[in-house]
């Protein structure tokens, strides 16, 4: 049998930061030849940018490393919890919208900060949003993205493994 595990980025207006962590994380697991066993997706807690395609500078950065970003933007319902394996909120207020819609109980070992899997996050577990800031903003959200996924994709791994795939 062949099972799946499915991973949800999220940050606030999904046309930043988790669609850039999609994309990254997508090509990580095309790769390695996972692409039919981990369902990647990402969405905003906010619903302003639905419908919308990736900020123009996330996907110039992103273009700029190899990355095609394809996310249209979605807002996170509380019913998708129930699917994922893996939800990863880009900063401490996209976590705690996401906490709100749920019993702890049901949040445990499935919602995390996406920066607890980063290796040189030195206690600092925030993804800056750089909506209005400059372009430098965005490169350092490439650079913590890119250092990152490999490590969530280690985890993924480890559920797969555990649903005995
Ligand atoms: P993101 O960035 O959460 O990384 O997608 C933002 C995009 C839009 C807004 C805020 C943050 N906004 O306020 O419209």
């Amino acid at each position: 049998m062949n099972s799946t595990v499915e991973v949800c980025f999220v940050c606030l207006g999904n046309i930043c930061r988790s669609p850039l962590a999609q994309g990254v994380f997508e090509a990580l697991v095309k790769n390695e030849g996972l692409q039919d066993r981990i369902i990647i997706s990402s969405a905003g807690v906010g619903n302003w940018h639905v419908g919308n395609p990736p900020d123009a500078r996330m996907q110039q950065t992103a273009r700029k490393h190899g990355i095609h970003l394809t996310s249209r933007g979605r807002q996170f319902q509380a019913g998708d919890f129930k699917r994922m394996d893996l939800v990863l909120a880009m900063d401490q207020s996209n976590l705690s919208a996401l906490q709100q819609m749920q019993p702890a109980s049901e949040l445990q070992d499935k919602l995390f900060l996406f920066r607890t899997f980063d290796p040189d996050n030195n206690g600092d577990l925030e993804v800056p949003d750089p909506y209005y800031g400059g372009d430098h903003g965005f490169e350092t959200v490439y650079q913590m993205v890119e250092r990152t996924c490999p490590k969530v994709l280690e985890r993924l791994k480890t559920q797969l493994a555990k649903k005995h795939g």
